[in-house]
């Protein structure tokens, strides 16, 4: 067991939180900064009711430069899970401001206090829209970070182009303390912990399919639009990697023990490395839950690709983590969630 002090940024939100609970319950000290502008303080009560350990909850912002300096003065910070971050991509094409202050600023002034503080050690949740639209559906980490569509995925882009530089300086300069960096690239994180006490409280009609499906499941909302019924996919509906919250932030702890042994900066794809359609939820859903989805097919969606899907290989060989949960454990766990808490955390 480890008593290391790990500081998780925006630790309250989805997966944050989940992160909180697999890192308390291996043994390591967490210290959250969450602004709560996308999430809720409750969730971090039952985090500790999860775990029945406590953890240190600041109110405030990334971006806020005295409030983290007051952090890392008070903790010895082992290193950093960097989840803070605003990620609805329809948004960030009309606010982009906002975007790339949140989360390139924000992370500029978060390295900054690090350094300051001599903490070397960061985990950053990148995504798959990293890649843009690539030649191939198999995506593999060498592939160009190169494309993306929308403000939301540009901000992770130039964040990882940001820590890729900070450890290209430290091989320029002979530093004592060189970052050791990870950036992991998420596929469709989806899911909920197994006690249905935490998972996903979106703000508002959700934009993701999973909390779409489970709302007009639940009673909420009453259809589900299909965004495309003429990809050229399985079924002509959008294919992609949805991969186990769990298992996401599992990937975490293993990545945080990689460090260690890490020098410079280095991407990981998490993803379970298979591909389900939309009708393919839409149809485990019903046979999970008992529940009919209606459902109806609408045009494409505006920035969609057809079909992606990760190559864990990378992560398995140096990470020695894969996805361990099923499709069935995603959507059974969602809806533990969803159903006993039908208005999330409210
Ligand atoms: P989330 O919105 O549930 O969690 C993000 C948390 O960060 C929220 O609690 C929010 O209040 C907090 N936050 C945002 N800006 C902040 C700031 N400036 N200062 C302090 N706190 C701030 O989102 P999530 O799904 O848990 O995603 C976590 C991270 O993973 C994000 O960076 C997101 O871009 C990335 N990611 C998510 C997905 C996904 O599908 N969920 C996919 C790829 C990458
Ligand atoms: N979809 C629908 N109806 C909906 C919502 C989604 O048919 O109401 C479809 C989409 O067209 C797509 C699939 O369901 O084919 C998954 O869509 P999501 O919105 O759940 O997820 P995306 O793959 O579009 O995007 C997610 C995150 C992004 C992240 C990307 C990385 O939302 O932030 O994964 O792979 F960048």
């Amino acid at each position: 067991m480890s008593t290391e002090k790990i500081l998780v940024t925006g630790g309250a939100g989805y997966i944050g939180s989940h992160a909180c609970v697999e890192l308390m319950q291996a043994g390591y000290d967490v210290i959250v900064i969450d602004n709560l502008s996308n999430s809720k303080p409750e969730s971090l009560a039952r985090v500790e009711k999860i775990t029945s350990k406590s953890l240190v909850f600041v109110e405030a912002d990334i971006c806020d430069k005295q409030a983290l300096s007051d952090i890392f003065s008070a903790h010895d910070i082992y290193a950093v899970m960097h989840f803070a971050g605003l990620k609805a991509v329809g948004e960030s094409c009309l606010q982009p401001i906002k975007y790339y202050q949140n989360n390139v600023y924000g992370t500029l002034v978060l390295t900054e206090v690090m350094q300051a503080f001599a903490v070397n050690k960061i985990i950053f949740s990148s995504s798959a829209t990293v890649y843009g639209e690539p030649d191939t559906v198999k995506y593999t980490e060498d592939l160009p970070v190169f494309g993306a569509t929308n403000p939301y995925g540009k901000s992770k882009a130039m964040v990882e182009d940001i820590l890729k530089d900070l450890a290209q300086a430290d091989s320029l300069s002979n530093t004592e303390n060189p970052w050791k960096i990870i950036l992991l690239r998420y596929f469709n994180p989806i899911g909920a912990h197994i006690s249905g006490l935490i998972g996903e409280d979106p703000n508002g009609i959700p934009n993701n399919l999973i909390p779409y499906v489970s709302q007009v499941a639940v009673g909420k909302l009453e259809q589900l639009s299909v965004f495309g019924g003429d990809y050229p996919t399985i079924d002509g509906t959008g294919v992609r990697d949805y991969i186990h919250v769990v298992d996401l932030v599992k990937g975490h702890l293993n990545a945080l023990a990689a460090l260690k042994n890490t020098s410079g900066c280095k991407a990981y794809n998490l993803g379970a490395g298979k591909g389900y359609s939309v009708l393919e939820i839409i149809t485990a859903f019903t046979r999970i839950t008992g529940k009919d989805i209606n459902y109806k097919i609408v045009e494409r969606r505006t920035g969609d690709i057809a079909e992606y899907y990760a190559d864990p290989d990378l992560a398995l060989r140096e990470l020695n983590w894969q996805t361990e949960k099923s499709l069935d454990d995603m959507i059974s766990d969602t809806w533990r969630w969803q159903s006993a808490n039908p208005n999330g955390y409210e």
